[in-house]
């Protein structure tokens, strides 16, 4: 095709502003898709994606629309969501030369969006706002185009109204695509140079992988080189997505489509890097490549240790096409066998743990979140610490923690609310704007703050109103201490944890009552200690039986906790050894489980 005659463009759009909705309806409007074969979310191929209403993994699809007799081919790009797939999105952003920016006219733009329509300003990208569900009784039209206004400037009255349920103005904004957005220039007889974009891993055709052309050429049979680690493959398909996979003589300059090498791991065709030819390979690659590095960690073991091998099966697999999770294995005290597991976020990690345990039948115990901290010790060596347990014990000089960005978007009425939370997580102020009735403030705040329910907190706060986004923005040195929970003197490694200085009392005590509650009376007296280093902080004693008081050790308040428990099959119950005292597996899961 004449580049001349292709536009790429991506959508985007807060969850369930009607993303996947829009995306149907152009897949109709344009033909793309017999009226017989549509159903709801074509593109959305995912079970847990289609449930959970959220696209984790992004797509492309061509499509064909004339305008005054003329043919394009128009590229949509599906751009993941979520915060957590943030370079995802920012490659997906860079396969295009435009964006639409689509706000649901009942609600207005989130901070998501935010995030992700400044990574397409940054990109320069050409932007169509569009008011998205204005067949909604609630749709305010007015006061959403000026917000939009607002932010990214021009008519209000410009602003296209669309609605991806009725059909309505989705035509109209076809045109505009061709009409506003560039289209693709590169040389076409300049070495190859694709861009990937996505990579899915099939379990019939091994890895597909979604690349845009800047310049030159691919064509099929052909040897192809990635350029990030010189590996070498055979194209053996080339193809388009419209939106069934269909093979094609190849690909050319601003063309977007698939590649398919026959390898089995999406390991070997990482988002963003470059793929080039080997006969006539190109001397630079794109520029922004980087590996994916995950930011939070948390253990993974199977509440039945005969799962075990199960386990590690199901993460070889997810491994294929995932190329962000990381895991190795690990031993706990209290957990048994297990997996030390890396995630790009808190999201990333359920939807691991949530595939875990549907797809593979899996039941699992998570250990609380934890981010990646840089330890000095006294002694000059540097420890990357991702698990409390590896905490040096000797004299630390310095620690330092993640930092992040942190963009909060929500109705005026809660900034007080909301900057007493995030004082309260050692945020800093870093700005605050007014967009009509709504504020965004922007903090600097420790990861390791965030990932540990400040969600839901801020959720609560605002009845639900509040967005948040967050980037990565280098790392701070604290003050963290690592706070242990001891029995009888034995360190309990599951329920180490590195908190604020000021936080290690509120820690340390409620861990140790906790326990207290859960783990049964033994023969003699069993203290438990809360400790950083060798200094107690908290204690509390699990007083000895008395000889007729045999039954029900358990008492207290389980009942969330009791779910799980009734999982466990009677008379099988794992008793754990700590030291001299014997511990139930469910009492330390149960304390691992409660807020
Ligand atoms: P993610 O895939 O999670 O990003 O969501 P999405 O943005 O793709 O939203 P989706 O298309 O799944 O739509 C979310 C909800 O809004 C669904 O219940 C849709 O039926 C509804 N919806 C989408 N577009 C419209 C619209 O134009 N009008 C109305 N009334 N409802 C709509």
């Amino acid at each position: 095709t004449d580049p001349a005659r292709i536009r790429n463009f991506c959508i985007i759009a807060h969850i369930d502003h009607g993303k996947s909705t829009l995306a149907d309806r152009m897949l109709q409007v344009t033909g793309t898709v017999p009226e017989r074969e549509m159903r709801a979310q074509y593109l959305d191929r995912m079970d847990i994606e289609r449930e959970r209403g959220i696209t984790i993994k992004s797509q492309a699809v061509r499509m064909h629309w004339d305008v005054d007799g003329a043919a394009y081919a128009l590229n949509m790009i599906d751009t993941p969501g979520h915060v957590d797939f943030s370079y995802e999105v920012s490659r997906s952003l860079a396969a295009c030369e435009g964006a639409i920016l689509l706000v649901d006219a009942a609600q207005g733009i989130e901070a998501q969006t935010l995030a992700n329509l400044y990574l397409a300003m940054e990109n320069d990208l050409e932007i169509i706002p569009v008011l998205n569900k204005i067949d909604l009784p609630a749709a305010d039209p007015e006061r959403v185009a000026g917000e939009i206004a607002d932010l990214i400037g021009g008519d209000p009255d410009d602003i296209l109204k669309v609605s991806g349920k009725t059909g309505m103005g989705v035509e109209e904004l076809l045109d505009r695509v061709v009409e506003r957005i560039p289209h693709p220039v590169g040389e076409a007889d300049a070495p190859a140079r694709a861009m990937i974009f996505d990579s899915v891993y099939d379990p019939y055709r091994g890895v597909v992988t979604y690349v845009r052309m800047v310049d030159g050429k691919l064509t099929p049979r052909e040897k192809i080189q990635m350029m990030s680690t010189g590996a070498e493959h055979e194209a053996l398909e080339i193809g388009v997505s419209s939106p069934e996979p269909v093979p094609t003589k190849g690909l050319a300059v601003g063309e977007v489509g698939y590649l398919i090498t026959g390898v089995k791991d999406v390991r070997q065709s990482k988002v963003g890097d470059t793929v080039t030819t080997k006969l006539k390979p190109a001397s630079e690659a794109l520029p922004g490549y980087t590996d994916p590095k995950p930011m939070v960690f948390s253990g993974l073991y199977p509440i039945d240790g005969s799962d075990y091998p199960v386990l590690r099966e199901a993460l070889d697999k997810l491994k294929l096409s995932d190329a962000a999770l990381q895991y190795e294995p690990e031993t706990s005290v209290a957990l048994g066998f297990g997996f030390r597991c890396g995630f790009l976020g808190l999201l990333h990690l359920e939807i691991i743990s949530e595939r875990l345990r549907r797809e593979f039948d899996l039941d699992l115990i998570a250990t609380a979140p934890s981010v990646v901290y840089q330890v000095t010790a006294e002694d000059g060596t540097e420890v990357t610490v991702t698990n409390p347990s590896e905490y040096p014990d000797g004299k630390i000089a310095s620690v330092r923690e993640p930092m992040v960005r942190v963009a909060i978007l929500a109705p005026k009425d809660y900034v007080g609310t909301i900057m007493e939370l995030c004082q309260s997580r050692r945020g800093s102020l870093m700005g605050m704007e007014y967009l009509g009735e709504r504020v965004e403030l922007r903090y600097g705040m420790p990861l390791g703050e965030i990932v540990f329910d400040f969600f839901d907190h801020l959720k609560s706060r605002t009845q639900g109103y509040a967005s948040l986004d967050y980037e990565p923005m280098g790392e701070q040195e604290a003050d963290l201490v690592k706070v242990d929970i001891l029995l009888q003197g034995d360190k309990v490694d599951a329920f180490s944890a590195i908190v604020h200085r000021d936080n290690a009392y509120h820690y340390g005590t409620m861990m140790a009552e906790r326990l207290r509650k859960l783990i049964p009376r033994q023969q003699f007296e069993v203290p438990i200690q809360a400790a950083i280093g060798a200094r107690v902080i908290a204690r509390e004693t699990i007083r000895a039986i008395r000889k007729d008081v045999l039954a029900k050790c358990y008492g207290g308040d389980i009942s969330r906790k009791r779910k799980l428990l009734e999982k466990q099959k009677e008379g099988k119950k794992r008793m754990k050894m700590v030291g001299r005292v014997e511990v139930p597996q469910e009492a330390f899961i149960a304390a691992l489980s409660g807020d």
